[in-house]
């Protein structure tokens, strides 16, 4: 019985995980519980195993062992269309927007069809009003931190239950991190939206984040609530 209570609040579960490239391991063994209606940061230096992580939970790489379950049902080895259409949204680290094509049809591209499109647009305009205002503008003429924006909301166009960031903070000033920051918390206060946010910026992450773990060669080296002791805890491990 408390188990089945347990699992009820899980969101997301990667059970013994171990995927990679080739024969290659990068994943090795990853077990994690991200709970529904939290904010999850995934820390961790370059080449750890942060974005294999997630793209192994959307799919798009094949874990060669364990088992990932997403609302209750078991998701390994589904294809990331499926999933997306499950409710899982991607904010990608290493996938560009489409730099000649205007941020309204960047946005339009992230929905199967245009039925949703214009309550898709007001949704996101909502987080970053200054989308509405330069909707024909093409993506690849906004800055760095608008081209970031843009990735959140391409994400958010679906309504997605579940939401993998990956290193958005990236090379971006505070008050960009900052409106990117507020437009999560929102996100997640107004229709309770899971976020798990790989990143690698402490101050954004234990800012909007409940817990945290950190991901060394593959595996979980450390993990816990974002409380007093994590920034120093966290830090340990992102400077060794
Ligand atoms: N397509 C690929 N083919 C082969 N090896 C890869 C591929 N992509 C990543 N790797 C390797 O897998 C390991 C983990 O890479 P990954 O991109 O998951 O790390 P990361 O934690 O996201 O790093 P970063 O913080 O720099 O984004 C690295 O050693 C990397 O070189
Ligand atoms: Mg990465």
């Amino acid at each position: 019985m408390a188990e089945a209570l347990q699992d009820a609040t899980v969101k997301l579960s990667l059970d013994g995980v171990t995927s990679g490239y080739g024969a290659i391991d990068v994943l090795r063994g990853v077990s994690l519980d991200i709970r529904e209606g939290e904010i999850f940061a995934l820390m961790g230096k370059n080449g750890m195993g942060k974005t294999t992580l997630l793209k192994t939970i959307l799919g798009a790489i094949r874990a060669s062992a364990g088992r990932i379950r997403y609302e209750g049902a078991e998701i390994t080895g589904a294809e990331p269309r499926a999933l997306i259409a499950a409710g899982i949204g991607y904010a990608p680290q290493d996938q560009p927007l489409f730099q000649d094509l205007s941020i309204r049809d960047n946005l339009r591209l992230a929905l199967p069809g245009d039925a949703h499109l214009p309550s898709a647009l007001e949704r996101v305009y909502g987080h970053f009003p200054f989308l509405a205002d330069r909707l024909a503008q093409k993506a690849g003429t906004l800055s760095g931190g608008e081209q970031k924006m843009l990735i959140i909301a391409r994400a958010l166009m679906t309504e997605p239950r579940l939401l993998l960031i990956d290193e958005i903070s990236e090379g971006l000033q505070p008050t960009v991190i900052a409106r990117i920051a507020e437009a999560l918390r929102e996100e997640r206060r107004s229709r309770g939206t899971t976020i798990l946010l790989v990143e690698q910026n402490l101050d954004f992450a234990l800012g909007i984040a409940d817990r945290w773990a950190v991901l060394k060669l593959g595996t979980i080296d450390d993990a816990g609530p974002a409380g007093a002791d994590a920034h120093s805890r966290i830090l340990r491990h992102l400077q060794i």
